[in-house]
């Protein structure tokens, strides 16, 4: 076997978790014992570098977990690593375990903690993409978006059958603080009439007349699908403008966290299981200050500033064509 610099390396989650994060943990560390590096995972991100939370990771220590939604190694949004004096006592504390790298499961703020470790303190960092709200550009896709369109999808089935036996309107309100890409999808495969997507302001008159043109053909029931924004709860806001504007008297249903939980899809298991195993492969051969994502197919490595520097694309056109499909 060709020989690498690397013979220890550290696997964290970081940021929200998301469905398939356990599968990437299972794929990292099987596939570093494969190249008989010695892997310790950290407890809680960022926090358990500073805390010094380390548990050593064994084949058997991820077994039965690519199942399980979560992640094992718990998570922590850690507001300390915005301060350099942080991240230097972080890099000091990786340098004592004699951690040579550092996988960082999670989103873009999870990516600027490791893309700082690099450059200011020269420590190995690669990045999965791991967030249910695929808003992370350079990856078609990341780990846990499609469970959680998946589980909303549920839902809005759901509750699509006591919208038709009571011909009513629902607002059902899915997550997405900065991006409206779950309520892109959900809203497509959901049969959903109008989308309301945080990167487009689509006006209540023009929901309103959506509504009022599928009444008129014979519709009596619909649903609307809102991404949350910036403030949980918007739905309610949504279905009061709509009253004001209307007279419709509109249900909300919010899913919250229920769409970060539960057993991953098959597509998240398989997208989990190469990002993870491919991260080992990019810092055992050397790679640094990227992410492992998704391009069509194939495996691809981004640097770490070319996600921060650009913006994925809500597809628009999903929900345009809701909308047309919706009549
Ligand atoms: O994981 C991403 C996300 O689910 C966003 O859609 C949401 O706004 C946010 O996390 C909420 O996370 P938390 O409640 O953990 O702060």
């Amino acid at each position: 076997m060709a020989m690498s610099s690397i013979q220890k390396i550290a696997i964290m989650t970081s940021g929200g978790d998301a469905p398939g994060m356990n599968a990437a943990i299972r794929a990292s560390v099987r596939m570093a014992i494969s190249k008989n590096l010695e892997v310790v995972g950290i407890i809680g991100g960022y926090s358990g570098i500073l805390n010094d939370q380390y548990q050593p990771l064994q084949l058997r220590s991820v077994a039965n977990i690519i199942q399980r939604g979560g992640t094992i190694l718990k998570t922590a949004r850690c507001a300390e690593f915005f301060k350099p004096e942080f991240r230097k006592i972080a890099a000091d504390k990786l340098r004592a375990q004699g951690i040579d790298g550092i996988i960082c499961i999670g989103g873009d703020g999870s990516f600027r903690g490791a893309h700082l470790l690099h450059q200011e303190h020269s420590i190995k960092a690669i990045g999965v993409p791991g967030t249910i709200d695929n808003d992370i550009f350079g990856t078609d896709y990341t780990i846990g978006f499609d469970t959680a369109v998946n589980t909303a999808l549920d839902a809005i089935d759901r509750i699509r059958d006591t919208a038709a036996s009571h011909d009513r309107l629902f607002i059902v309100e899915v997550m997405g603080r900065n991006s409206g890409f779950i309520a892109a999808e959900v809203g497509l495969a959901g049969g959903a009439e109008v989308i309301f997507a945080p990167e487009y302001l689509f006006p209540i008159d023009q929901a309103v007349n959506q509504i009022k043109s599928a009444m008129s053909k014979g519709k009596m029931s619909s649903i609307i699908i809102t991404a949350e924004g910036q403030k949980s709860g918007r739905a309610y806001d949504l279905a009061e403008a709509i009253r004001k504007k209307s007279g419709f008297d509109a249900r909300v249903c919010i899913l919250g966290h229920v769409q970060r939980g539960g057993s991953p899809t098959a597509a998240d298991r398989v997208l989990a299981s190469r990002l993870g195993a491919g991260a080992v492969e990019a810092l055992w051969s050397g790679e640094t200050n990227c992410m492992i994502g998704m391009n069509g197919s194939k495996l691809v490595k981004v640097p770490f500033e070319f996600i921060y520097n650009n913006k994925k694309e809500n597809p628009r056109e999903l929900i345009d064509l809701a909308q047309i499909l919706s009549l």
